[in-house]
């Protein structure tokens, strides 16, 4: 894979004790900073820019600034998000705050947001104006949707519809502009650079309904998140904002179980992710998961695909909904 040294390249030019905490954050270095060699995390944005790139007829080697930037600006949303959620693991090891403490992770979270603007920033490219834009727009979109993420945890009952906007700003945002800059990169008319857009918009929402479903039902030991801290923090998650919106028995149990203030014991826990099963959130986030896959597609229909590059798209598009991890 061609991106770990480009993002070595970019968090070795920090002063040494963010490079080692956003290093850690990455995968590159190890809690004792050392290098690893490699990065963690799926890299999905960064996989779709670069397949986009070729989608669009551009070359990889084109693409690789813009894929590193949408990974350099994801883990420092999810620095940030980690403090924001009080989560103590990800990737199967302590979160930055939890390991370097808040104040350093604040700064590593700011410290990758600006490297990011760095690597698009290439004066011998064309376009990188044009990317830098992009990205400075998608990250006002994300801010917005993490600001209502957080407040919906006050709001008892928030609509399906501001929910899905949530998402739409949180998720969706990024993964669009990470197809973007991969058309972008390839010089791709401005029609296709917003259908490729759309498109990654529509598989972010995907992606994270999966994300939400997981957070309530996955195995730990796979996602390497913990299970359960959703509903620990009262977040109104996809799921959960679906079967509060229901009329049924369960979801007014679970409305009056979301009420009590106090921490759920483990068979509470376990109680409320069955009434958002049988007020049928589970099934309602896997149905709008699948529907918002088949949007992505109808916003590409019209480009015209290199084959290949097109089956390694639907490849990527279906693992994100067909996952356990
Ligand atoms: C986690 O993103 C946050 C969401 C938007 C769901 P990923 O699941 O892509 O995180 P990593 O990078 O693979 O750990
Ligand atoms: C992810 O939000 C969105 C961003 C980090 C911008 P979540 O809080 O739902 O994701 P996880 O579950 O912590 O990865
Ligand atoms: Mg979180
Ligand atoms: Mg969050």
């Amino acid at each position: 894979m061609l991106l770990p040294p480009v993002l070595t390249h970019w968090v070795d030019l920090l002063e040494p004790a963010l490079r080692d905490i956003c290093g850690y954050q990455i995968g590159l270095r190890d809690e004792q900073g050392r290098p690893t060699g490699s990065a963690h995390g799926k890299l999905v944005r960064p996989a779709f820019t670069l397949l986009c790139a070729r989608a669009a007829g551009g070359r990889l080697q084109d693409a690789v600034a813009g894929a590193a930037a949408v990974e350099l600006v994801h883990n420092a949303s999810l620095i940030h998000d980690d403090i924001m959620d009080g989560d103590h693991e990800r990737r199967h090891l302590p979160t930055v705050w939890a390991r370097f403490g808040v104040p350093m992770a604040i700064l590593a979270g700011d410290a990758l947001f600006s490297l990011a603007f760095e690597a698009l920033a290439s004066p011998e490219r064309p376009e990188s104006r044009a990317a830098s834009h992009h990205l400075a727009r998608t990250l006002r979109d994300l801010m917005a949707g993490q600001s209502h993420d957080l407040g919906f945890e006050r709001r008892q009952k928030p609509s399906i519809a501001a929910c899905l906007d949530m998402i739409e700003g949180k998720t969706g945002a990024l993964l669009g502009c990470a197809c973007r800059l991969g058309a972008l990169s390839a010089s791709a008319p401005p029609a296709w650079e917003d259908g490729f857009e759309r498109f990654g918009t529509h598989l972010g929402v995907a992606f994270q309904l999966v994300d939400d479903l997981l957070g309530i039902w996955g195995d730990p030991q796979v996602t390497g998140k913990p299970v359960g801290s959703d509903l620990q923090a009262r977040k109104k998650s996809a799921p959960i904002v679906a079967a509060l919106t229901g009329d049924s028995g369960a979801s007014r149990r679970l409305a009056e179980l979301y009420g009590s203030p106090e921490p759920f014991h483990t068979d509470e826990l376990v109680l409320a992710a069955e009434l958002i099963d049988q007020a049928g959130g589970r099934a309602w986030a896997r149905t709008e998961a699948r529907r918002r896959i088949d949007a992505a597609w109808a916003c590409v229909d019209d480009i015209d695909m290199p084959g290949d590059a097109r089956l390694d798209l639907e490849e990527l598009t279906a693992l994100l909904v067909d996952r356990d991890w």
